[in-house]
């Protein structure tokens, strides 16, 4: 796949973590009722994060950024750097998520869960502004 193609693709899969995001946080912010859907839902976050952040990384997407833009190139780099954060952050919840069963400790772990999921958005929202930039897709969405 081209650079381009790929940043449809990426587009493309943004829109669906997107989907998977706001149900996590829909469960999170209705705890109670629903508690061993959250421990789902972060769980299909993290196999679609490992899945979207490996297209991002392997295919020449990336590369293709910084062959067109070379001034992105620390960009690039800073956005590689929060995959293996986020990552890092999202398996850690789900092993915490196992442990924190009720009280206090819940409210906790969803609120570092609300944490996560605006750290991914953030991220999301400074790549889709560079494949804007890169490769002038519309990305604002609605289409
Ligand atoms: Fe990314
Ligand atoms: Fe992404």
């Amino acid at each position: 796949m081209s650079g381009e193609e790929l940043a449809r693709e990426i587009r493309h899969e943004h829109e669906m973590l997107a989907a998977l995001m706001q149900r996590l946080h829909e469960d999170l912010t209705a705890l109670r009722s629903s508690w061993a859907s959250a421990r789902d839902d972060l769980r299909a976050v993290l196999d679609h994060l490992r899945r979207h952040f490996a297209l991002e990384e392997e295919g020449e997407f990336m590369e293709d950024v910084v062959q067109r833009w070379p001034h992105a190139a620390s960009h690039v780099e800073a956005l590689r750097a929060e995959h293996e954060q986020l990552l890092r952050e999202a398996k850690r919840l789900m092993e915490t998520g196992d442990r924190a069963i009720e009280g206090r400790l819940m409210s906790a772990w969803a609120d570092e869960c609300l944490r996560l999921l605006s750290a991914i958005r953030e991220h999301d929202r400074k790549e889709n502004h560079l494949i804007q930039e890169v490769f002038c897709l519309d990305v604002g969405g609605g289409d």
